[in-house]
C-alpha cells in the first residue's frame, strides 16, 4: 500500500469533490428550459365584479394561470409558474409578475424583466364581456 502525503491527499480529494460537484450540477443547477411552457388548452371564465379582480392591482390564480388586473384596469393572464425553477408568481403594484423564490420579475406580456429566469412566461388571451372575463389559449 502506498502512503501519500497530506498535500497529495488534499489534492486528490479536492479534485474528486470538484468532479462530483460539476457532475451533480450538470443535472440540477442548470436553468430550466421550459420556454414559454404553461398550461395548455386554457379556457375558463371569471367574474371580475367580485373578488380579487374587482379592484385594480388585484390578481388570482386559476388552472395554473395568473390573471391580473393592472393598475390601469386592463386584464392580463400568463402562466403562474416561474420559468426559473417553478415558483408560483404574484402580481405587484408596479404591474409586474414577481417570483418569491429568487426574485425574477416579468412584465405584463410575460417577458423577463430581471432574472434569474431567462425564459418568458406563456401569455394567454383575455376578453371581457360585461363582468365576465374569458381567459383562453
Ligand atoms: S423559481 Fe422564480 S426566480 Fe427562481
Amino acid at each position: 500500500m502506498k502512503t501519500i502525503t497530506r498535500k497529495e491527499f488534499i489534492e486528490q480529494v479536492g479534485i474528486g469533490a470538484a468532479v462530483l460537484f460539476v457532475a451533480a450540477c450538470a443535472g440540477s443547477c442548470k436553468k430550466t428550459s421550459n420556454a414559454g411552457s404553461g398550461p395548455t388548452n386554457v379556457n375558463f371564465t371569471v367574474n371580475v365584479s367580485t373578488g380579487a379582480l374587482a379592484t385594480n392591482g388585484g390578481y388570482l390564480i386559476q388552472s395554473g394561470v395568473i390573471v391580473a388586473r393592472t393598475t390601469s384596469g386592463s386584464f392580463v393572464a400568463v402562466s403562474a409558474t416561474c420559468t426559473h425553477q417553478g415558483g408560483t408568481l404574484g402580481f405587484s403594484s408596479s404591474n409586474t409578475f414577481q417570483c418569491p423564490l429568487h426574485g425574477a420579475t416579468f412584465d405584463t406580456s410575460g417577458a423577463v424583466i430581471s432574472g434569474p429566469a431567462t425564459t418568458n412566461l406563456q401569455k394567454y388571451n383575455t376578453a371581457l364581456s360585461g363582468n365576465s372575463l374569458h381567459v383562453y389559449s
